[in-house]
């Protein structure tokens, strides 16, 4: 019971250590307690205490072996096991950590909102929903698509689950910071892909795009996932991680608009978190109700996708289970 109380605390605690920069400061070496207080500017007996802290929850280890057993100043860390994903560069969990430990925390801290009435506890803790609150604060944008992007360590397998053809067009709906469509166009070196988003998505994603050399075979368009028109009969739509922002009329919505520019040979896949009654899937049941409570979202059962489907005059043909209660589910027009 006292684990799940202070559960909280533990993600505080990691995100103090990463807005330090202590999993940087010992990528470079292992460091004394004095070492770290000099670089962070945290008196040395907070710091010992601090460390003591992120040795408990893996982000730092102690090193046993040093003569340390004179002074806490001479106490020497290495980095945890956990540790190791937060130091800072391409797939860190860093920002991850820090959105989780404020905006989305502070959030949670209005939950009981998000229960008693139709108000999101992100509204009622920035006064405004999330995805307006990211357009209007570039950087916290930036740091939501990367801890989307450090959480995306099953889409190297989607270009495979979804049987992207070798010449094939694929069109990233809602593609966000474009780590998806880039694993697809690097697995299939002669497909070519469209990522659409917000405006404010586009840049964030065309860097992306040019860091990995694929600016050539890659379009990005400011699309409106309700009324914008999308390219015609591609032979592969994808929705990741985006129908579990909405409600089921707005998912109806995005999926009917979606529908008039599929061809009969095309195949839309939606990429989510699938829910079950039977336990078995404890991330995605956590999922549903982070959803509700950042933005008003929700997953979803199997079952619940089939009558989203049927209602849209899709059907659902493959149902392709991924790691971390996620699924890539394959429709047509019916
Ligand atoms: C949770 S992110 C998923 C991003 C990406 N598909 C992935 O799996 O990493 C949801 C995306 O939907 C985009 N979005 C939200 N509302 C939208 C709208 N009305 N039209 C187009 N895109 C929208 C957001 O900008 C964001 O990139």
């Amino acid at each position: 019971m006292i684990e799940l109380l202070t559960g909280g605390w533990r993600a505080q605690l990691a995100r103090v250590g990463v807005e330090l920069g202590i999993p940087d400061l010992l990528a470079g070496a292992d460091l004394t307690v004095a070492e770290l207080s000099t670089r962070t500017a945290v008196p040395q007996n907070l710091m010992y205490r601090l460390m003591r802290g992120l040795d408990s929850i893996g982000i730092a280890a102690r090193i046993p072996d040093r003569p340390d057993g004179t002074t806490d100043a001479g106490a020497t860390y290495a980095l945890g096991p956990l540790g190791v994903h937060m130091v800072d560069g391409p797939g860190s969990m860093r920002d991850a950590c820090l959105l989780y430990g404020d905006e989305f925390h502070s959030a949670w801290g209005n939950a009981p909102v998000a229960f008693g009435s139709s108000a999101t506890g992100f509204e009622a803790t920035y006064g405004t929903e999330l995805i307006p609150y990211l357009a209007a604060n570039p950087p916290v944008a930036k740091r939501f698509q990367s801890a989307l992007a450090a959480t995306s360590f099953y889409f190297d397998l989607l270009a495979d689950a979804m049987e992207v053809p070798v010449h094939g067009v694929v069109v990233d709906i809602a593609g966000g910071s474009g780590a998806l469509l880039t694993q697809v166009l690097q697995a299939r070196p002669h497909a070519r892909g469209v990522l659409t988003d917000l405006p404010h998505m586009l840049a964030i994603a065309d860097g992306a795009f040019a860091d990995a050399g694929l600016t050539e075979r890659v379009t990005t368009m400011s699309v409106d996932l309700f009324r914008g028109r999308l390219p015609k009969d591609a032979d592969i739509y994808v929705l990741s991680r985006v129908l579990g922002d909405w409600s089921d009329e707005e998912c109806e919505r995005i999926l009917t608009n979606i529908k008039v520019a599929m061809g009969c040979r095309s195949r839309l896949w939606i990429v989510e978190r699938l829910t079950r009654d039977d336990g078995s899937a404890p991330l995605a049941t956590l999922w549903d109700l982070h959803l509700h409570v950042v933005n008003g979202g929700r997953q979803r059962s199997i079952r619940e996708y089939q009558r989203l489907a049927e209602d849209c005059g899709l059907e659902i043909l493959e149902d392709k289970r991924l790691p971390a209660d996620n699924a890539a589910l394959a429709l047509r027009l019916r």
